[in-house]
């Protein structure tokens, strides 16, 4: 039998209308925040993520899917942020109007050791506000994220948010991170070892105990930031009190990718386990110009789709339930119901009905399983009758409709 491939997922369609249900709300929620839908392709120049997310990252180092053709080599995307900056510069957007706001879904490609929670082809929701320095842009982009949980009924999550601050900033927090591991580093694990010739920033998210203790006594506080650097933090943080919005400031946070600077910030959550992040994102005010478009500061986030579906444990019995199923006794009454059924769905009524030819009990059991809002039954007296038998499967009652009545009848009760 042939297998999927490890850390990829099928999903059902039992599973598929959960998923169907969070993009909806995403879209309605994105609007509300007038962010435009983008779509960019799953593949693309590997040389792209190089530049953007760093060529010292992990995933840049271990984790790109790469498809060599010819002299060429393209990746699978590995994340969306580095194709959007490409595509707002590629296609000019920034010349009609420079800010522009964008949200995307779609699968993400990351060659990782699967484990819960930890995919090779992952679903990303994200968005990305390019084309403004504001830091009340921050405080929205945040305030977004919260209220996207909020809509999904994920509940007990944390916004940890730090600051980075500017590029000579960050570059002040590695050589303090150099001063102070120097001496320590026989303590470090051997991934950070190398971290620290190659992405010194990283063993802040080591999880390994011996590292943990190091990272612990390293002291840091904020006085890598210059007096900019703080304001445009503070701003922030003013911004989110003022809506409201818990978060905790989180000193060692410092996202895995090159490109951030200022405020970057991770939501958690307790039941996922070793990979707790629920989504991430920050500021990335240096990526436009550095990949060959104008100086245009900018800042977005993604979700990851299956932690979210694992946060929210599958709960709110999302999906239409308001589904008829047709139950034709006799071969008459058979052809009739498809002719209802035409109706029905021209009516914009979903509707089904038995193609397996069971009995009538069959049939019940059949539209049971399925959730059906409504069971109509059609033997061959009834239509000699011109009625038709309206089951309604939430009261368990059942009446006799005239045919010409059934329509308005059915539309009334499911108010459409
Ligand atoms: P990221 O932290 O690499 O950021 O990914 C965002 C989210 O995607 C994570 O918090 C996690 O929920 C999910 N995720 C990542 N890797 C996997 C995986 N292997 N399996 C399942 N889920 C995963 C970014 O990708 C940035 N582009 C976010 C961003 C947008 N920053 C600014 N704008």
């Amino acid at each position: 039998m042939q297998k999927k491939v490890p850390g990829t997922r099928d999903i059902l369609p039992e599973e598929a209308l959960f998923w169907q249900e969070l993009e909806k709300i995403s879209r309605d929620i994105f609007t509300l925040y007038n962010y435009k839908e983008i779509r960019t392709p799953l593949i693309e120049g590997a040389s792209l993520f190089n530049r953007s997310l760093g060529e010292s990252t992990e995933i840049v180092q271990k984790q790109m899917f790469l498809i060599k053709n010819k002299e060429e080599l393209y990746a699978l995307r590995p994340e969306g942020t580095a194709s959007i900056v490409r595509a707002y510069i590629e296609n000019n957007l920034d010349k009609t109007a420079r800010f522009r706001k964008f949200y995307y879904f779609g699968p993400m490609f990351r060659l990782e050791r699967p484990q819960r929670g930890r995919l090779r082809q992952f679903h990303h929701i994200g968005c990305e506000a390019i084309g403004s320095l504001d830091p009340d842009l921050d405080v929205e982009v945040i305030a977004l994220a919260d209220s996207l949980l909020k809509a999904f009924s994920v509940k007990d999550y944390k916004i940890k948010i730090n600051s980075l601050g500017s590029l000579k900033d960050k570059k002040e927090l590695i050589a303090l991170l150099n001063k102070k591991l120097k001496s320590k580093l026989s303590a470090l694990c051997a991934d950070c070892k190398t971290r620290f010739k190659k992405n010194i920033l990283r063993i802040l998210d080591c999880k390994n105990d011996n590292c943990l203790k190091v990272i612990s006594g390293l002291e840091i506080d904020d006085s890598y930031l210059c007096s900019q650097s703080r304001e445009h933090f503070s701003r922030v943080k003013a911004g989110l009190d003022a809506l409201s919005i818990n978060y905790e400031v989180t000193p060692y946070l410092v996202r895995g990718l090159d490109y951030y600077t200022h405020t970057v910030f991770e939501i958690v959550h307790k039941d996922l386990g070793a990979q707790d992040a629920l989504g991430a994102g920050g500021r990335y005010d240096n990526l436009v110009k550095e990949l060959g478009g104008p100086e245009a500061g900018a800042i977005g986030f993604a979700f990851g789709v299956e932690r979210l579906l694992i946060a929210q444990g599958l709960r709110g019995a999302f999906g239409v339930k308001s589904l008829i199923y047709l139950i034709g006794l006799g071969e008459q009454a058979k052809q009739y119901c498809r002719v209802l059924l035409d109706e029905l769905r021209s009516n914009k009524i979903s509707c089904d009905t038995d193609y397996e030819n069971k009995s009538l009990k069959g049939a019940m059991r059949q539209a049971n399983d399925l959730q059906v809002r409504f069971v109509l039954i059609i033997g061959d007296d009834e239509l000699k009758k011109g009625i038709i038998t309206l089951k309604d499967m939430h009261s368990s009652t059942q009446e006799e409709v005239k045919k010409e009545e059934l329509m308005r009848l059915l539309k009334e009760r499911l108010k459409c």
